[in-house]
């Protein structure tokens, strides 16, 4: 039986993507071209450099690693304030009564996020007393799609693949689910999370009685 539930942060439990579109719209703006909402979807899930190099490319530009950096810098600044303002009104629908939910069934919970911010943004909506276990950008080497992310996190709950869960909105992160070996529940549109086990709109309808139909996918 599912024994762990491992939470993506950005657009999973918080609704952080308008604040990196701002900042990433802005840095565009800069650099002189336009970077709109659609344009935005490449960088669900997608590390801060990467994300960098999509904006870039979207512009015609390339750029010397120095420079690169320095906007990188300057884009996390902006969104730094922007994430420094949030309180815990702006954790998504759902979020915390499953969490709730799962600690009150005896599951471990964990995040697996890509963001160097997460301890900002968990710290400043209340979040972090419910995790027992957190693993975000700075403990990671390799980004989504890359498993390593959730392989940690189910290496510090001391809870084996099988027995894991991993809630992601973006297809990156849905691949690294798979990749770590883990049951998967895409949050969004199914037919962008296609590879998850089942795909539900938000938090609000997942429930613990439906982790067994988890169990029967991945027997
Ligand atoms: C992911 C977001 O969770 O974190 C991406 O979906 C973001 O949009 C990535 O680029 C890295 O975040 P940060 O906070 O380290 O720049
Ligand atoms: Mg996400």
């Amino acid at each position: 039986a599912i024994k762990a539930c491992l939470f993506d942060l950005d657009g999973v439990l918080v609704d952080t993507a308008k604040y990196h579109y701002l900042a990433w719209k802005r840095l565009a703006n800069e650099l002189g071209f336009e970077f709109t909402e659609h344009d935005n979807e490449k960088l669900k899930g997608v590390s801060r450099m990467a994300s960098l190099d999509i904006l870039l490319s979207i512009g015609g530009l390339e750029l010397d690693e120095t420079t690169k950096n320095e906007l990188a810098t300057r884009k996390n600044e902006w969104y730094f304030q922007s994430i420094m303002a949030m309180d815990q009104s702006e954790i998504l629908p759902g979020a915390l009564e499953f969490i709730q939910e799962c600690k009150d069934n005896g599951l471990k919970i964990a995040l697996g996020s890509a963001s160097k911010n997460a301890m900002t943004i968990l710290n400043n909506t209340g979040l972090t007393p419910y995790f027992d276990v957190i693993i975000d950008g700075n403990r990671t080497t390799s980004a989504k799609p890359d498993p390593e992310v959730f392989t940690l996190g189910s290496t510090e709950l001391g809870i084996p693949k099988e027995q894991c869960v991993v809630f992601e909105d973006a297809e990156a992160g849905i691949e690294a689910a798979r990749r770590a070996g883990m049951a998967c529940v895409g949050i969004g549109s199914p037919e962008t999370l296609r590879a998850a086990d089942f795909v539900i709109p938000s938090l609000q309808d997942m429930s613990v009685n439906r982790l067994p139909e988890l169990n029967a996918s991945n027997l």
